[in-house]
């Protein structure tokens, strides 16, 4: 239903982003054996503002370099041709929304500070999970980039009204992609779904974020979406007060889902409080 209505409104009132063209660029080139992966730097250098974030994300700790790198080709190297398109494909939608940074009432940092958690959570989970997953580590980190982008692409596109949704949402302490769909009849998991078929993303990266928040039977049903669920509930809960009750149910639900046990979600509950503190935006 809302995935039509977000469609109907294409156009109208809603603009997607396009896929940025650095990362149309690798994407040509990734899969061809000649293609070595200094040229996937070379290609990312030509632009010299993207250069620059690309080497603050490389540089950071989450990647835990041992020597900073200087260049995009030092880093293409370093960190590998499909991290570097994640990390390009950061940057590049970073910047493409860098001044919803103004808007009022609306806090960009920490849409992205939960972006890039669920990016690394879902790969950390991806790497420890016993059963195949269907995507590799390097795809859930673009899944986890990417399954809350409905939200920018709606606050630009619809503004103040957008920030009202959010600031209902808070007060009637429901969750937002509910109350999305019932003022606006569309959610940000509609418009996602959109910007990543536009963009022609693997199916099961576009699922992830189709199925984010349920329902809990496609969740069940596919071990990607699975990984982002989790991730993305471990993400919001493993601060909050009531967290006890909800960790011990989400760590039921990623045995069921992704084969992950007790022991192995309790280590994963300590890598997102580890890795949340070192994340820089
Ligand atoms: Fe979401
Ligand atoms: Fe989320």
């Amino acid at each position: 239903m809302g995935k039509h209505e977000a469609q109907r409104l294409l156009g109208e009132r809603l603009t997607l982003p396009s896929l940025p063209e650095v990362v149309t660029k690798l994407n040509g080139m990734i899969n061809d054996p000649k293609v070595g992966v200094n040229q996937l730097g070379a290609v990312v250098a030509q632009d010299a503002a993207i250069t620059a974030k690309v080497l603050r994300i490389a540089n950071s700790s989450y990647y835990g370099l041992k020597e900073p790198v200087l260049s995009a080709e030092q880093a293409a190297t370093v960190v590998g041709a499909r991290s570097l398109r994640n990390i390009a494909l950061q940057a590049s939608v970073f910047a493409r929304y860098e001044h919803l940074a103004a808007v009022p009432d609306f806090d960009l940092k920490s849409v992205w500070r939960h972006a890039i958690l669920v990016a690394q959570l879902s790969q950390w989970l991806a790497r420890s999970a016993r059963r195949p997953v269907g995507l590799t580590a390097e795809e859930f980190y673009t899944c986890g980039l990417l399954h809350d982008i409905g939200k920018v692409v709606m606050l630009e596109s619809l503004g103040p009204q957008y920030v009202d949704v959010i600031r209902e949402a808070a007060h009637a302490r429901q969750a937002i992609h509910l109350v999305e769909a019932r003022v606006l009849g569309f959610s940000h998991v509609d418009v996602g779904t959109l910007v990543a078929t536009r963009w022609h993303l693997p199916d099961a990266v576009v699922r992830s974020i189709e199925f984010h928040h349920g329902p809990q039977y496609e969740v069940l049903a596919h071990p990607e979406v699975a990984v982002v669920a989790v991730s993305d509930q471990v993400a919001y809960r493993f601060e909050l007060a009531s967290a006890p009750t909800a960790l011990a149910k989400l760590a039921e639900f990623a045995e069921k889902s992704v084969g992950i046990d007790a022991p192995t979600f309790d280590r994963f509950v300590d890598y997102a409080r580890e890795v949340e503190a070192l994340i820089e935006v």
